[in-house]
């Protein structure tokens, strides 16, 4: 459905179909992987993920529970201030039998993937890893490879799916380039 946000987009980078077959991969490779587990958890990092975890549980064949974490690691605009700070945490007692799955809707300069797999291990997690949606390798500045990784993209800033510019444009079903006149005012 065409909606007035459409006029923002300048390219759209990952089609709805294309970002279907992308998540049915990677739950695939989940479900093949966590077969045996007995406590899966999949940890919605908000607010960018929820789409993309959604999209996961729908697809997932083994069971699942989920769970919520909040940090900041964007100012309000487009670039990354490169602190990681908790505004949610999660609050269960038995993280102790947890394999916790920590999905992102995007990992860039790495900081806030690798800090959070330290801080669950730190906190006492059965198991920890990560999986983000979209990679931009080139903006990396800590060494972290996430275990699932749905696309690598170019440097470019991409909302929709989950993403936001300034709290829109996370409804859209597709992933798309902001035209820089929108952020550039
Ligand atoms: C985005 C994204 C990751 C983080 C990735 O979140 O969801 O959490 O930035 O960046 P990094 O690899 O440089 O750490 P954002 O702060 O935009 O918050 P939001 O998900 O609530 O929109």
């Amino acid at each position: 459905m065409a909606t007035n946000m459409d006029q923002d987009i300048q390219t759209i980078l990952v089609t709805e179909t294309e970002l279907d077959r992308v998540t049915f991969r990677i739950a695939s490779e989940i479900d093949r992987d966590y077969k045996d587990a007995e406590h899966l958890v999949l940890l919605c990092i908000l607010k960018g993920s929820i789409v993309f975890t959604g999209e996961l549980m729908r697809k997932l064949t083994i069971p699942s529970e989920i769970d919520f974490m909040k940090v900041s690691s964007y100012g309000s605009g487009t670039t990354s201030s490169g602190r990681v700070n908790i505004i949610l945490d999660i609050m269960r007692s038995d993280l102790n039998e947890c394999d916790i799955l920590i999905i992102e809707d995007i990992i860039d300069s790495g900081r806030t993937l690798s800090y959070l797999a330290e801080y669950l291990r730190l906190k006492g997690a059965k198991s920890v890893k990560t999986c983000a949606l979209l990679d931009k390798p080139s903006r990396r500045e800590v060494d972290f490879q996430p275990d699932y990784i749905g696309l690598e993209i170019p440097d470019e800033f991409v909302v929709g799916f989950g993403l936001d510019y300034d709290e829109r444009y996370r409804q859209l079903p597709y992933i798309g380039i902001l035209k820089p006149s929108v952020y550039e005012k």
